[in-house]
């Protein structure tokens, strides 16, 4: 069983994709990952992130099970990923790399921004997760409120919009919603609520039963 589940920045669907996959028992791959790491490679050397050889190269060289988490999860980070993501050469790099965790024989959930329409669009099943702009926001900031930045909202609000912005008009695997995924709307819903939301619809279509 392949579970699909795209989304914009901040929207929950991190945590979706995780809670499903525990839920059946899955493998889970966050492929904004691969991007921020890719990202974080081309930084380190000094590069920038729009440079195309550079990022190509990191993305050809990428190791998964090397990711320093702590590294990836900065807000330059985040801002780099977006540049590198937005490269037909660094997507392609990274597509067989997707396809292969997607194909593994129990089954995956893979989260990302291309994953029901460009790298499985014949997942069983497809989630698009969104959340109004403003609270998308809130909770990027108190994120990075908590984890010690001294950031201001408007500022975080401002970059979102430019994410999502260069996210949704790049020409090569824009973020959007597959014409069979099903929308969940995290502004007025938990996050607890949405997957508990997502688990009944993914028992409903493949008649899969819960581990947990
Ligand atoms: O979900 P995230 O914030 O970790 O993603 C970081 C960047 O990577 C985001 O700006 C878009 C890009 N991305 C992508 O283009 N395709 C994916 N499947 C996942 C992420």
């Amino acid at each position: 069983m392949i579970i699909a589940v795209d989304g914009t920045l901040a929207s929950g669907k991190g945590t979706v994709a995780r809670g499903i996959a525990k839920t059946f028992g899955l493998a889970h791959l966050d492929t904004g990952a691969l991007y921020r790491a890719v990202a974080v490679e081309v930084l380190k050397a000094g590069a920038d992130p729009g440079n195309i050889g550079a990022a190509e190269d990191a993305a050809r060289h990428l190791d998964p099970s090397r990711i320093d988490q702590a590294a990836i999860r900065t807000a330059e980070a985040g801002a780099a990923a977006s540049i590198v993501a937005a490269q037909p050469g660094v997507r392609a790099a990274l597509f067989d790399l997707q396809r292969r965790f997607a194909e593994q024989e129990d089954g995956a959930v893979l989260d990302g921004r291309d994953i029901g329409t460009i790298v499985c669009p014949d997942a069983d099943v497809k989630f698009y997760i969104d959340a109004e702009p403003r609270i998308r926001a809130q909770r990027r900031w108190r994120e990075l409120v908590a984890g010690g930045s001294s950031v201001q909202l408007e500022d975080i609000a401002r970059q979102l919009a430019e994410r999502d912005r260069r996210d949704s008009s790049r020409e090569t695997a824009p973020l959007m919603r597959a014409e069979d995924a099903v929308l969940l709307d995290t502004t007025h819903l938990s996050i607890d609520a949405t997957l508990a939301e997502a688990v009944r619809i993914i028992c409903n279509k493949t008649g899969a039963a819960p581990r947990t």
